[in-house]
């Protein structure tokens, strides 16, 4: 019924979605579109701007054509992605550069042997890795003939995915991005919650080029008449991981979420103060509101779903993502393969660009099922190493959220809580970053008068508890770090 749903935009890596979510938290209608992915050199990803915009536009259309006109627009995207524009034309200067793309690694290492990691990590809470956005746009202004001097005369707009969809949304009046989406760039001061001059200047990207930033909560600018029908109301954004934050009501201090999608990203409530990671993690803003920003402390894998499409689509294991539960059951052996996705690079908390995947204990029987498992298996490792971590920074973990496209596998969700030996709980409704894009717009329209009240909807439906014996995990895990020392560039 129109005006009596929220249409949630959640443009991740391999898809554009759109849903619809009611006051209540339950997502309606989806429309879902897949995004084509460029692999122009090793460790490069790139996607075409324009296949971003026409997608996300035609799954909202396909909402709004069956239901009418939503109350508001709520935004959540794939973070650290950049695209850089032509502020008159809204052409792109390049094809989006995606946060898996390792193309700036030489750039980030020259930096960290300047000595400048320290200043960098203690403004934004990051490490200088090619990850995130700075160094991938200062590449297209430094590749892109004319794009220095174009930037110089303020002719050039720099954005991550929120801001490019909303600029164009709001037909190129809105200029715009949320603290969360600015927190993973690089060159916003999450403390001062500013842009900064010293990383601006540090990784060459001229403050002109970048979006005014707003709460998670507030009003961005209103649609083009025309896109969607009558103008309607941009009224929440946050990055995907972030998003799920909200999504999965993880609003207390100590809480944890880990979503699985491309990648997996866990995050732990930290509160209202900023709190350091002596474990390599990151320290970001989980969202803010009111001109509060709230904490997390971050651990980021970069091929979690990633390695399951990988199977399917390369080596043709499988035609549904969903035969992989009952393929790991179906496996036989016991551990003997170890598959370490490290295709573009170990994120936390190793940190290594250059590493890259391999499969170790390969035999003459070993099957498809057997690679598959260590595939998901892979999936529970690495998130046992980021739990490592946060626990060593944050204190005991007893349980974790989950959500994401993966955890609707019974079989991962139970490897999880026996590699991690803790409570794994999976809500009902998954679509978590999207559901928080939908709170976040119902905060700004007045469907909730605060977070809480909006944290009502979420409901658990499956706990795995951890049933495997101490030494059976302790022997696995070890199994695990001997194979990622070994795709390691080089001594940690
Ligand atoms: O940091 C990258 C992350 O935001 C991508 O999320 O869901 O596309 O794997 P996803």
């Amino acid at each position: 019924m129109a005006e009596d749903y929220i249409l949630a935009f959640d443009q991740g890596t391999t898809s554009a979605r759109a849903i619809e979510f009611d006051r209540w938290g339950a997502p309606g209608m989806v429309a879902q579109y897949d995004l084509p992915q460029h692999y122009p050199d090793d460790g490069w990803v790139e996607h075409d701007p324009a296949d971003i915009w026409r997608l996300t536009v035609k799954a909202g259309q396909d909402i709004i054509a069956a239901r009418g006109r939503p109350a508001a627009i709520g935004i959540t995207n794939q973070r650290e992605t950049v695209i850089l524009w032509d502020r008159t034309t809204g052409e792109p200067l390049h094809r989006a550069i995606v946060w898996q793309d390792r193309r700036t690694a030489a750039t980030t290492a020259d930096l960290r042997r300047d000595g400048a990691e320290a200043m960098v990590t203690s403004k934004t809470g990051l490490l200088l890795d090619p990850y995130f956005s700075a160094t991938k746009i200062a590449w297209i202004l430094d590749h892109i003939p004319g794009a220095r001097d174009k930037a110089a005369a303020g002719q050039v707009l720099a954005g991550t995915v929120d801001s490019f969809l909303i600029w164009h949304l709001t037909g190129g009046t809105a200029h715009v991005t949320d603290a969360t989406n600015a927190a993973r760039t690089l060159l916003f001061d999450v403390d001062r919650q500013t842009w900064d001059e010293e990383l601006c200047a540090l990784f060459r990207v001229p403050m002109a080029c970048l979006p005014n930033v707003q709460d998670c909560a507030a009003c961005f600018g209103t649609t083009a008449a025309g896109i969607f029908g009558d103008p309607i109301l941009i009224g929440g954004v946050a990055g995907d991981q972030h998003a799920a934050m909200v999504g999965q009501a993880a609003f207390a201090v100590g809480e944890v979420k880990s979503t699985y999608g491309t990648g997996c990203f866990a995050l732990i409530n930290t509160g209202t103060r900023r709190q350091e990671s002596s474990h390599r993690l990151l320290s970001t803003i989980a969202y803010r509101l009111d001109g509060q920003p709230t904490y997390a402390l971050e651990g980021s894998i970069f091929v979690a779903g990633a390695a399951i499409q990988w199977l399917r689509d390369n080596l043709h294991f499988f035609e549904d993502a969903k035969e992989t539960a009952r393929l790991a059951a179906a496996s036989t052996e016991e551990g003997r393969v170890v598959f370490v996705p490290a295709f573009t690079g170990l994120g936390a908390p190793y940190w290594d660009p250059h590493a890259r995947g391999a499969i170790f204990g390969l035999t003459r029987d070993t099957q498809p099922a057997d690679i598959t498992r260590a595939a998901l298996e892979a999936v529970a490792f690495q998130t046992a190493d980021l739990l490592r971590a946060m626990r060593a920074d944050a204190g005991d973990i007893t349980r974790i959220k989950v959500d994401g496209g993966m955890v609707a596998n019974d079989w991962l969700c139970q490897r999880l809580a026996d590699i991690l030996d803790l409570e794994i709980d999976r809500p009902i409704v998954t679509e978590t970053t999207a559901q928080g894009a939908a709170v976040l717009a119902g905060l700004t329209v007045g469907w909730y008068s605060s977070l809480d009240e909006a944290a009502d909807a979420r409901r658990t439906e499956a706990v795995f508890g951890p049933k495997m014996r101490a030494e059976d995990r302790t022997a696995a895990s070890a199994r695990w770090q001997d194979a990622v020392s070994r795709v390691l560039s080089g001594p940690r």
